[in-house]
Formats: C-alpha cells, sequence, structure tokens
C-alpha cells in the first residue's frame, strides 16, 4: 500500500459493470498518451481481449506501450511487480463489464478510476451500481479520484447537458466527489472497422481527456 505513495508510477483503471459503455475504447487511447509520455503497460483483464486486440489492430504497440492479458487473481501481483521493476511509469488497466469483483480490484489499485458512461438510458442504473462498488476501494484509497465520462455524445446535446446535470446532482456522486469530465467524447469519436484493418479514432477528442485524467493525479 505504501508502496503505491513511494514510486511515481501512476495506475488509471477503467471500469465499469456495463459492457459497450467505452472502456476499452477509452483505455486504449489514455495507454497511448501516457505512452507517449513515458513507458506504459496496458493491462487487458478482459477474458474475451479487446484492449489487447486494438493496440494490435491500432498498431500501438511500441518500446513504450505493452500490452498483457491477465486475469484478476494475477492484479495485484503484476502490478507489485511492475511498480517494484521501477520501469514503468503509467498502467492503464482495462476491464470487463459485469464482473463486481473485478471492478472492485481494479479501482483498489488504482489512483485514478476512470468510468465512461454511454448516452443510453440503461448506463446511469449502471453507474449507480458501480459507484456503490466504490467503498471498499475507498476505503483503501480514501483520496482515490473517480472520473465520469460521458460518451456517445452529441447526437443530443440537449441530453447530454440533462445527463451531465442529472449525473452531478446525484447525492451518491456528491458524496463520493466524483467529477464528470468536462471532455465527453462524441459520437463516432471511435468506430469499429473491418477486421484486419486499423480502428478509426479522432484522437483528439481522447488527447483532450488524457490531459484532464493527467491533471488529475
Ligand atoms: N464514441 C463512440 N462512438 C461510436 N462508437 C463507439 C464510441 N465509443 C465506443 N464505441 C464502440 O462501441 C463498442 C463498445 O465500446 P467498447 O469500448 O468496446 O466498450 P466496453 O469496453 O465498455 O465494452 C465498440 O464497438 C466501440 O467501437
Ligand atoms: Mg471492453
Amino acid at each position: 500500500m505504501l508502496a503505491r505513495y513511494l514510486t511515481r508510477m501512476k495506475v488509471i483503471s477503467v471500469i465499469g459493470l456495463k459492457g459497450g459503455s467505452g472502456k476499452t475504447s477509452t483505455a486504449v487511447p489514455l495507454a497511448y498518451y501516457a505512452s507517449q509520455l513515458g513507458p506504459t503497460a496496458l493491462l487487458d483483464l478482459d477474458p474475451t481481449p479487446s484492449a489487447s486486440q486494438w493496440v494490435n489492430a491500432a498498431d500501438l504497440l511500441s518500446e513504450r506501450l505493452a500490452c498483457e492479458r491477465l486475469g484478476i487473481e494475477h492484479l495485484s501481483q503484476s502490478i507489485r511487480g511492475i511498480r517494484d521493476s521501477g520501469q514503468v511509469d503509467w498502467v492503464v488497466i482495462d476491464t470487463p463489464p459485469v464482473a463486481r469483483d473485478v471492478v472492485m480490484s481494479a479501482a483498489g489499485e488504482a489512483d485514478l478510476a476512470v468510468i465512461p458512461v454511454h448516452m443510453g438510458s440503461g448506463d446511469l442504473a449502471q453507474l449507480a451500481q458501480t459507484l456503490h462498488l466504490m467503498e471498499l476501494p475507498r476505503r483503501l484509497n480514501p483520496g482515490l479520484p473517480i472520473l465520469v465520462v460521458l460518451n456517445h455524445t452529441g447526437t443530443a446535446p440537449a441530453i447530454t447537458r440533462q445527463t451531465r446535470e442529472a449525473i452531478e446532482a446525484d447525492g451518491e456522486v456528491q458524496r463520493l466527489g466524483v467529477t464528470v469530465a468536462t471532455t465527453d467524447i462524441p459520437f463516432r469519436a471511435m468506430y469499429s472497422v473491418a477486421k484486419g484493418q486499423k480502428p478509426g479514432v479522432k484522437w483528439w477528442h481522447y488527447e483532450n481527456l488524457w490531459t484532464e485524467v493527467k491533471g488529475m493525479l
């Protein structure tokens, strides 16, 4: 636990109970921008690998960006090993949906928890449930910042604004001191393409998000 405060390595966990909210498509660009600043490990905890496929398809792997697939049972040990190596500045963890234990463990290891919220209605209920799981990680790390990122915005600006206001007004969000990112990620900021082709990414949205993320660490 103390080691977290003694090294400069920062761990960013992208979490959320809902599939399709944008965890992987957020984690990968964040890892890419982190790697521009220093050696970065992207940990793919999804048993149906996605971040690892994504970085390969987008040709993002480099001397500074490594990606490893990992079972949740190995997460703590792996983070400890990476920290002890002293070779890595940033760790970004991409998590699978639904798994509560993964959400809690990944948040428990984090210096920042990022929760993408898809602008569909179901995601707000999922956000409440995901935040509910933050009690334990917050006990381990009382200062753990939590950042909600609105994804798939732009098609109806009024709905985006109302959603942002509803989240910010929520009692639990306020109690936990959750920040809603100023940068939201519009619909088609990224999109999958046919197998074997590079995914399309409007990088600047994620670069803006990275600036915010970095400012919270
Ligand atoms: N802003 C966006 N606009 C359009 N498609 C998106 C956007 N963000 C994610 N997607 C697409 O939605 C799907 C789910 O996103 P993904 O990041 O894999 O979600 P998760 O990892 O939370 O399950 C993917 O096919 C992805 O390409
Ligand atoms: Mg995913």
